[in-house]
């Protein structure tokens, strides 16, 4: 088993004065669980904020998405080279909340996959279904789809040292996780689909579990073979909760 990760996405929280206090008491709780990688995932400005307060520690920082291009003409976008130049080490792509409302293709997010990789961050592709998709029994065709268009684009190998979060939409912000048995089915789905194509990029790949990961269920979750840790959105705003997570990560995560 390898290390648990857990990665905050912030989403569009924060300002100023908040994220000092939360990266704050992030630093002085989770000190202690050193067997794990903690990742926080700030909104764009406060990037700057984050290698200041977290520079010095063993907390990592990165963003919640980039562009697919490099430099130009593309008002509004930010590219990977603008995320390193402040020390961001992980990138989320692709999160359903993106995808869907900025009509994000999936060879849009294979391009961004491929830019994060070849720039040196770690990207976190995040793949998931609906309720009627699940509903439908189509859920392993849909995450499928979304993790096939990477490997036609760039081969499987592109996977190794990788993050995939698979994030049910149902799950998000819900108050209803995904059980561990749902969750381990979906993560053992694609960990196979990848190592048929490339079996040391699939042992290699981290699987996180993302969908209202709070305190209770996280010990349930991070226990499942292919779980190599959370996504968590609401409950990483708040430091006791987001503490109780990465304390359940720690009791698992081998030292
Ligand atoms: P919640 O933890 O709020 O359900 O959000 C999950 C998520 O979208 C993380 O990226």
């Amino acid at each position: 088993m390898s290390k648990k990760l857990v990665v905050a996405n912030w989403k569009m929280h924060g300002n100023l004065v908040v994220n000092q206090q939360l990266i704050t008491s992030y630093v002085q709780k989770l000190l202690p669980f050193k067997n794990i990688q903690v990742v926080v995932c700030v909104p764009y400005p406060y990037l700057a904020q984050a290698q200041l307060l977290l520079g010095q520690t063993d907390i990592a920082w990165g963003a919640q998405n980039l562009s697919k291009d490099i430099e130009g003409a593309y008002t509004g976008e930010v590219s990977v080279r603008m995320l390193k130049d402040f020390g961001a080490t992980y990138v989320i792509i692709g999160h359903s909340e993106r995808a869907t409302a900025y009509c994000e293709s999936d060879e849009n997010i294979a391009t961004k996959f491929m830019q994060a990789i070849t720039h040196g961050l770690t990207p976190i592709l995040c793949v998931g279904e609906t309720l009627i998709e699940r509903e439908a029994g189509v859920m392993e065709r849909v995450v499928a789809k979304q993790i096939d268009t990477i490997i036609q684009m760039y081969g499987a190998g592109i996977f190794a040292d990788t993050v995939i979060s698979y994030e049910p939409i149902w799950a998000i912000g819900t108050g209803l996780a995904a059980t561990p048995d749902q969750a381990q089915s979906m993560h053992e789905f694609i960990r196979n689909r990848i190592s048929i194509h490339d079996k040391s990029a699939a042992q290699r790949l981290k699987i996180l579990y993302g969908g209202s990961v709070n305190p209770q269920n996280a010990v349930q979750l991070f226990v499942m073979q292919d779980i190599d840790g959370g996504l968590v959105g609401r409950c990483s705003l708040n430091t006791d909760e987001f503490e109780g997570i990465c304390r359940a990560a720690s009791e698992i995560s081998p030292s």
